[in-house]
């Protein structure tokens, strides 16, 4: 649960805004960081710190598919399959990590080391097809590329380093 530095944090950032509840998405992030997910208590407190009705907690939580409402794995794998990344093979990457992993969508495996989930477009469509592992995103991947992603996860217990391959407008006034 969160620290007592979280808090008065999380109470510092309240003072900041004309309505308490403008603090909810933070006060679930800074949970979901410590917990791995929100559970009852985590929703209490939110609905706490936030001044708000636990049903409006749940409703942002079962809202938004970024915060869990159960256990994850400590290595979360997003496999985007939306239109981009389906276009260029996203499917077999999602079908390849299953295989994999012997899990499906928002589930995790036995050891509660990997949970796997089938998203929609994560905004990384120029590097298509992509994955991401908790928040480290893999682009222009293979299936090949996935599993060897999760071996090193699993020999090493550490995420490889970013593959990212989108490149920003340059929106310098010089390049204007
Ligand atoms: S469609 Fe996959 S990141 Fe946009």
């Amino acid at each position: 649960m969160l620290t007592e530095q979280d808090i008065s944090e999380l109470r510092a950032l309240k003072s900041r805004y004309e309505k308490p509840q403008a603090i909810l998405l933070p006060v679930l992030w800074r949970i979901q960081e410590r917990n791995g997910w929100i559970d009852d208590a985590g929703m209490n407190l939110a609905a706490e710190l936030a001044e708000c009705t636990k049903a409006h907690v749940l409703g942002v939580v079962s809202f938004y598919t970024m915060f869990f409402e159960k256990p994850m794995g400590r290595h979360h794998i997003q496999v985007c399959t939306n239109v981009s990344c389906m276009l260029r093979g996203g499917n077999a990457v999602y079908e390849k990590v299953k295989d994999c992993l012997h899990i499906g969508h928002m589930e995790r495996t036995p050891d509660g080391v990997f949970s796997l989930e089938e998203v929609e477009c994560m905004g990384a469509c120029g590097g298509a097809p992509m994955i991401a592992v908790g928040d480290t995103f893999f682009e222009k991947i293979s299936a090949d590329d996935a599993v060897s992603i999760i071996e090193t996860i699993r020999t090493s217990g550490n995420v490889p380093a970013p593959k990212r391959f989108a490149q920003l407008p340059d929106l310098t006034r010089e390049a204007i």
